[in-house]
């Protein structure tokens, strides 16, 4: 596996292989990497001959008070995770290979941002966004792969490549778990033993919302008072918000019914966690999981 730092000599390489006919997936990730990203890597390695992943804490993605002083960047272990795991080049930019200027031009899903984490992360998803496509610029994929936990990130970036003709496919993981259900997350890991079993009923909560769906209820703010008791019952008290919303297009719902996203945002401690179900109760009342696309 190879390691490159700047954007140069990462395009020579691309597009060294592309002339032998290759293709290419890119995994973009902030590191601390975990079962969640390996899965990524996975589908990215079935879907190309040449595997990119980048580690890059992203600034601009973090508004002031946030983590980005904090975030785990173990380094080493993150190399070695690439390397096991299969990818040809780990591209690790330099803060100033990715922004050399002050950031002026920016890349914005407006409406898509503005529901969920658009709410209390003022400026995230535009961070964001503007990130994957200057990655996506650096890169030139064929195939981009991200995770379902993210779910209002992975609609933002189909919508950014759509929008702004991008030549790139948008592939989805689903959400890797722990034995108990919680979410696979870098930040798990500020969790403290106590909270970490806390955090487990995030799971519990989001499935006794879909148990509602499952027993008929039509009104969408019943099912997202049954996530909140659950969390609430664990000891969960600061929720951000629960939302049961169109999957495909985060539009909100007056009854329940179609292609759902359920999706939980709550601190626990200093960490804030978020996960999500999606799902479609089928006319024989049966509630069917999803991929979010
Ligand atoms: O999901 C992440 O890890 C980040 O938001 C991403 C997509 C790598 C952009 O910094």
């Amino acid at each position: 596996m190879k390691t490159i730092r700047s954007i140069a000599p990462l395009r020579q390489f691309v597009r060294s292989a592309r002339r032998q006919g290759q293709s290419v997936a890119f995994v973009p990730t902030m590191g601390a990497l975990h079962a969640g990203h390996r899965a990524c890597v996975e589908i990215a390695r079935r879907s190309a001959d040449v595997v990119v992943i980048s580690i890059f804490v992203n600034p601009t993605q973090f508004g002031p008070g946030e983590d980005f002083t904090a975030y785990p960047r173990p380094a080493e272990a993150d190399l070695r995770a690439c390397r096991e795991w299969g990818c040809d080049v780990a591209f690790v930019p330099t803060p100033e290979a990715m922004y050399p200027a002050p950031q002026d031009v920016w890349v914005e899903a407006k409406r898509l941002s503005r529901p969920m984490c658009g709410r209390t992360r003022k400026g995230h998803f535009r961070g964001v966004a503007t990130v994957v496509a200057k990655l996506f610029h650096a890169v030139e994929p064929d195939v981009a792969v991200f995770g379902q936990k993210d779910a209002q990130q992975a609609l933002i970036i189909r919508e950014t490549v759509q929008q702004l003709n991008m030549p790139v496919e948008i592939l989805l993981a689903a959400t890797a778990r722990e034995r108990d259900g919680l979410a696979m997350s870098s930040r798990n890991a500020y969790l403290s033993a106590s909270d970490r079993r806390r955090a487990a009923a995030i799971f519990a909560a989001l499935g006794a919302g879909r148990a509602r769906v499952a027993a008929g209820e039509l009104d969408p703010g019943r099912v997202c008072d049954a996530v909140k008791q659950t969390l609430r019952r664990a000891g969960i008290r600061r929720i951000e918000y629960v939302e049961l919303r169109r999957a495909d297009d985060l539009r909100s719902l007056r009854r329940v019914g179609g292609r759902m996203l359920l999706a939980v945002a709550v601190r626990i401690g200093p960490t804030r966690l978020i996960d999500n179900l999606v799902f479609r109760r089928a006319p024989d009342g049966l509630v069917h999981d999803e991929l979010l696309f």
